[in-house]
């Protein structure tokens, strides 16, 4: 059985404030874009990685050049495609250049570029068992609430609490059996977060594996130094 990664590095970043897009921005020195690669390089059962990169030429010729200047493991290979306006579309594009023989994809976000390779690896194990689906998940620190808009404009109204204990924050990278990714990105429209929100619609079972706290999304500024001080301490 082989494994690819599909890393959909197209987004703009905007949270983040003004800048480079995210997938680009340095932490330490190295664009995000290149640990998000080689944490999935670092799995020895993955032997290709494909990147999303933003859809114009320049950008995609950008991050050819970015994988060209990074040392990375020479038992990978790694492909650049252009992506698409959202990050399903981006990810669509990512499969669609996958080469036969490929049966288990994992989808990374760029964004995520600390995740431990025991992590990876527990997804790509957990495929291989049989699971069609399998989604890396922590249990929540907060209580999250169920809100309303209000129709005159007031504050958010809270509707519903969910019960904490059962709520899990999904990380990446989802492994897929490649089959079942691939005809969940040909039948489910509907604009979803995750890769595994789209299996679901398809009534194929997803399983949760342990995450790690190192694979949280660096989305606002704060998370950028969170980022760089889990690289110093990796160092230390
Ligand atoms: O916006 P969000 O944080 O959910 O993005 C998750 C990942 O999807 C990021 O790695 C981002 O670069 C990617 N993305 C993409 N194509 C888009 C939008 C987002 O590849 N059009």
């Amino acid at each position: 059985s082989r494994t690819a990664a599909v890393i959909p590095a197209a987004g703009r970043g905007v949270r983040l404030g003004p800048g480079a897009p995210k997938a680009l921005r340095a932490l330490n020195g190295t664009p995000m874009l290149i640990h998000a690669v080689r944490a999935m390089a670092a799995s020895r059962s993955v032997s290709l990685v494909v990147v999303v990169a933003p859809p114009d030429e320049t950008s995609a010729a950008e991050v050819k050049t970015l994988l060209a200047d990074h040392a990375l493991p020479e038992r990978t290979d790694f492909v650049v495609v252009p992506g698409g306006e959202t990050r399903q579309e981006s990810v669509k594009l990512g499969l669609d250049a996958l080469p036969p023989g490929i049966d288990v994809v994992l989808v990374h976000d760029a964004a995520r570029p600390l995740v431990p390779v025991d992590t990876v690896d527990g997804v790509i194990e957990a495929v291989r068992e049989g699971a069609p689906a399998v989604v890396p998940a922590l249990p929540l620190a907060d209580t999250v609430k169920q809100v309303e808009a209000r129709t005159d404009g007031g504050p958010e109204l809270v509707v519903a609490t969910p019960e904490r204990a059962r709520l899990r924050a999904v990380q990446t990278p989802q492994g897929f059996d490649r089959a079942t990714l691939v005809r969940a990105h040909e039948t489910v429209t509907d604009n979803v977060t995750d890769d595994a929100g789209m299996v679901e619609q398809l009534g194929v079972p997803v399983v949760v594996v342990p995450g790690h706290e190192e694979a949280f999304k660096v989305t606002r500024p704060l998370d950028l130094v969170l980022a760089e001080a889990v690289l110093a301490r990796r160092r230390a």
